[in-house]
């Protein structure tokens, strides 16, 4: 992936990477800047960031702005332009998955790094299902955070990491011993890190386990949120099923 080992904050998967960087980077940016309040978030995010982004909005005074996204599942880059653009300074960050966990399209990331770095503002990207499958060359990429899980790759699950820039504005959430940059405090699960590092080594991904001869396909749950076009609203709210009935793990 291109990333420095400096670069890597070992996590418990890409939930909490996704919540690291959503909520750490939220609060770190607004603390320098208290102008700084929006979260403008693809409306096709996995949960991990989407409820991490309606967690702020909650309880920590953020404005949650869904960026809608065409037929196919791509971001919509002029709607997401103009949303920097109507008041560059208040927006905390950008997060935009590299690949969706539903249909697989692949986001445009270059364009939201040209278009949030030429305001300054960090970008997180949430290559979970994107690592192994495309290749993700973080250097090049230019985008300041991301989420990646080992459990995607043929790894074990529980093991994951946030890639960081060095100068990434990150607050922690788990405080303690220092470690992992002073953003992730806790003692290392060094056994679960080597398996993913022996993972995520070129050639090494595992590929998928075939399905049973007559399973059926496992089809997304009705009701899920919903394709595009809601912005700052409680789309959480309107969601009908349960969390844990993710159809993409
Ligand atoms: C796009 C995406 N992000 C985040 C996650 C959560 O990763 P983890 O299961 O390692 O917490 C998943 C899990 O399927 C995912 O597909």
């Amino acid at each position: 992936m291109r990333a420095r080992p400096s670069e890597v904050v070992l996590t418990s998967g890409g939930t909490e990477s996704d919540n690291l960087a959503v909520i750490g980077t939220y609060r770190a940016r607004r603390r320098a800047d208290d102008r700084r309040r929006r979260v403008l978030v693809s409306s096709i995010e996995h949960h991990a960031v989407l409820d991490a982004t309606e967690a702020l909005a909650a309880h920590e005074g953020a404005e949650a702005v869904l960026l809608p996204v065409d037929r196919t599942g791509r971001l919509d880059v002029a709607a997401l332009e103009a949303e920097i653009a109507r008041d560059p300074a208040s927006v905390a960050l950008v997060s935009v998955m590299w690949a969706n966990n539903e249909v697989g399209t692949l986001q445009p990331v270059d364009d939201v790094v040209r278009l949030a770095h030429a305001h300054g503002v960090p970008v997180h990207t949430d290559a979970v299902q994107a690592v192994g499958q495309v290749p993700v060359d973080f250097a090049a990429s230019g985008v300041d955070l991301l989420t990646v899980t080992a459990h995607k790759l043929g790894g074990p699950v529980g093991v994951g990491a946030l890639v960081a820039v060095r100068g990434a504005e990150l607050e922690p959430l788990v405080h303690g011993g220092g470690q992992e940059r002073g953003v992730r405090s806790g003692t290392l699960d060094a056994a679960s890190a080597r398996a993913f590092a022996v993972a995520a080594e070129p050639g090494r991904r595992v590929a998928a386990r075939p399905r049973r001869p007559g399973a059926r396909a496992a089809r997304p749950a009705a009701g899920r949120r919903p394709g595009g076009g809601a912005r700052g609203g409680a789309w959480w709210a309107r969601r009908s099923t349960p969390r844990c009935g993710c159809p993409a793990t």
